[in-house]
Order: C-alpha cells, then structure tokens, then sequence
C-alpha cells in the first residue's frame, strides 16, 4: 500500500462545513455569520453576539430584550454548586475548576435522564443549556478569582450587562465605561473562530450524540493549553519575567536560543497577523491611557518588533489579551477562564451545527507498528480459525 497522505494536526484539512464563521488568511479577516468581527466588537454588546452566533441573525430589540432577561436570572450560583466549589482547593489551577463545575453542571441538569440514547438532547434544550452556561460562567470565573484571594462572593446585578456585571461580581465595584467596554470588545473576538482545537473538539464529542455539558467539557479541557487558549495566561507570565522593555532583547536571545515557543504569536491559520489584533490592541491602547501604564505598552511593542524581525512570526489574539485583562485587574491565572465565558457561545453553536448535519467524526490512522507476531506456543481452538 503506498504511503497514504497524512496531514499531520489536520492541518490545512476541510473537516466539514460550517456556517457559524469564516477565518480568510488571504484576506487576514474573520466573519461571524457575514458580519465582520471588528464591527460587530465596535457596536454590539456581547450577548446581541450570542445571539447571532446561535441564531444566525443578530436580534431585534425585543429578542435581545428576551435573552438579557434569561441571562440575567441566571447568573447566581445555586447553592449546591457553590458548596462543591468551596470543596475544591484554591490551589486548583482556574481551568480545572471551571471544567470540574461544567461537569457538575451536566450532571445536575440531566440527572434522570437514563437512556443514553435521550443524552444528545433536542435542539430547544440545547440552545436553553447553552444560554444557561452563558448566564453562569461569569459567576464560576469570577467567585474563583475572588475565592483564591480570600475574598468574599459578590452576588451578581440584574440592572448591569453581561460585560458590566462580569466585572462587578469580579471586582466588587461599578466597573469604568471604558473598561466595560475594552472587555466587551475581547469577550466578542474570543467568542468563535471556526475549527479550532477546543471546538472541533467539542464537534467530536457531539458527533457521537452525547450531551452537551460532555462536549463542553472535553473542550475546556483542549482550551487550557498552552498552544490554544493557555496561550493568554502563558503571555502574561512572559511578561512578568521580562519584567520591562530594556530586558526584552537578553531575553529574547536565551528565549529563542532555548528554542522556547514565544507565547502569543504564530497562528494555524492566519501567517501574517490575526484578523483579531488590531482592535484587541486598540482596546489595550485604551487600558494603557486609563491606568497610566505606558511601561506596558513599552514592553508589549519592544517584544513584539524585537520577535517579529527575527522570526517573521506574528502576534495572535492572546497575545494583547493578556496584558489588556492584567490591567483590568484580573490575575494572571483567570485569563484563559475568561476565554471559556466568551468562547462558550461559539462551542454551542457549533454542537448545534453539528448535531443538526451530524456524522459520526472517525479519521484513520496509517499503522506504522510492528507486523502481525504471534504468541509462541498459542493454538488457536477450533471455533477461532
Ligand atoms: C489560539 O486555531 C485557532 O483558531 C486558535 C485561536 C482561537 O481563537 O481559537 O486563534 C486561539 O489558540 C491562538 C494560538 C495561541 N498559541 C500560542 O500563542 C502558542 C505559541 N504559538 C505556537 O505554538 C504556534 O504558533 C501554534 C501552535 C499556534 C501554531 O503552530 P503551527 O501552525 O502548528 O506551526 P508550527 O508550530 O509547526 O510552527 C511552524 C514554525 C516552527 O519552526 P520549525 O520547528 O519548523 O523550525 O514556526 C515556529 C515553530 O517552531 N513557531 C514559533 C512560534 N510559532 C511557530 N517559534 C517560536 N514561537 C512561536 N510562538
């Protein structure tokens, strides 16, 4: 048999179709559902984008009135799940938390149900799970970051927004407009990009038929690393061993002498730039100006010219990011659970997609072990032969 064409990663393979978003390297631009992310993050809050990612059209009026009002009697913590996070120790690493609580999620919310042959669910229940885990994450991130510095739950707000009462319940404190509104920009371009690994993976836990919170699951489970989501945390850890933008040059020099992979740049899809940057780095801009920190910017551009010119690699969207959440206040570990909040409105629509046109999603392996051998000695009985 001639060598059959691996493409290592999947790389460069067309799994399937999806109408959810388009990634085009060529023209360096992501839409979802047709409309351009950058104004959709210029104009929309973040769950008029839900919306439309599940839907396929952004709402009217009395739509996203509808959604805000499930969303917002659904942000509390029940009590047992609460109690189950304060069994988990703090040293739990944030990503672990988060995946064990969905879990917890799943298995309160389809307690009772059986056969497995009813896990899948309907499209209705789906698309209320999905809104469900929508109105909650906030609440998981924000009590965990809140429990790890010993400090007392905030309940959420029913008068604040999504991105607003994210920060309240994280914070404790009216958040600023203008923070409001450089983290609603990063929850909308966080939100989806087509097959990554996290959301393919949820694709292939779908395609069997399982549930939802199973799919949910396994893609947290692909977020956490640092090749994918963990990439936003990882940066930021980066940067505090730079430390400021005269050491940028030493470090980079042993960095890539050690041949260590540069957290925040490179991309799949996109090689020259992420659609995604320039307004994630606008919305930076805008925290560097608010907090006063030009030290940061400092350091975000000397790396990244310094990166760039010898390697002609660029940066990706967690790479602005991470320093953009460590200005809001939020600790380093947090960062890749705020990737969770927002990316959970595309991981649902896309175990919608799937289950709605499903295949079962089974590739084949080129075998490249030993040649059959037998056991020495063994005779097969007669019913084997
Ligand atoms: C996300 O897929 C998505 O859409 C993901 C995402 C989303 O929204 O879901 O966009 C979010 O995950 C963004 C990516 C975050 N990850 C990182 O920032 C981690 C650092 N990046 C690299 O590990 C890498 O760029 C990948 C994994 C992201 C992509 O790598 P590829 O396409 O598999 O390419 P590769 O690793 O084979 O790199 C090709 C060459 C290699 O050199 P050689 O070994 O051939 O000599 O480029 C080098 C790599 O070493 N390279 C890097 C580098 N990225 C690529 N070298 C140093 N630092 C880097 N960051």
């Amino acid at each position: 048999m001639t060598d059959p064409d691996i493409k290592k990663g999947l790389a460069g393979v067309h799994a399937d179709t999806t109408a959810i978003s388009k990634v085009n390297p060529e023209t360096n631009s992501l839409l979802y559902r047709g409309y351009p992310v950058q104004e959709l993050a210029a104009t929309q809050p973040f769950e008029a984008v839900a919306y439309l990612l599940w839907h396929g059209e952004l709402p009217t009026a009395d739509q996203l009135a509808e959604l805000q009002a499930v969303e917002r009697a659904n942000r509390s913590l029940p009590d047992d799940i609460r109690a189950f996070i304060d069994a988990m120790p703090t040293s739990a690493h944030p990503m672990d938390e988060a995946r064990t609580v969905v879990s917890l999620l799943g298995s309160f919310e389809t307690a009772g149900i059986a056969n497995v042959l009813d896990a899948a669910g309907t499209p209705a229940e789906n698309l209320d799970r999905s809104i469900r885990l929508f109105a909650i994450l906030p609440a998981i991130v924000a009590y965990g970051q809140r429990r790890r510095r010993g400090q007392e739950i905030v309940e959420p707000r029913e008068d604040l927004g999504y991105a607003a009462n994210f920060l309240w319940m994280t914070f404790g404190e009216e958040p600023d407009e203008a923070v409001v509104d450089a983290f609603n920009r990063s929850m909308i371009l966080y939100a989806e990009h087509s097959f990554n690994a996290s959301t393919f993976t949820a694709r292939v836990i779908a395609s069997t038929l399982s549930d939802l919170y199973s799919s949910v699951v396994g893609a947290i489970g692909a977020l956490k690393g640092p090749l994918h989501g963990g990439a936003n945390e990882a940066v930021m850890h980066i940067f505090d061993e730079i430390g400021s933008a005269d050491a940028v040059v030493a470090w980079l020099d042993d960095a890539l002498a050690a041949k260590r992979k540069i957290m925040g740049f490179g991309h799949r899809v996109y090689k020259r730039g992420d659609s995604r940057v320039p307004t994630m780095k606008a919305a930076l801009d805008t925290l560097v100006a608010h907090y006063d920190r030009p030290d940061v910017a400092e350091l975000y551009e000397t790396l990244e010219s310094e990166f760039v010119s010898r390697k002609g690699i660029y940066p990706n969207l967690d790479y602005p990011s991470g320093p953009a959440y460590s200005l809001m206040g939020f600790d380093t570990l947090t960062f890749t659970p705020l990737f969770i909040a927002a990316r959970i409105t595309g991981w649902t629509a896309h175990i919608m997609e799937q289950q709605a046109s499903n295949a079962l999603i089974r590739p084949l392996a080129a075998y490249s072990g030993s040649n059959e051998r037998h056991i020495e000695g063994y005779v097969p009985d007669a019913a084997e032969v």
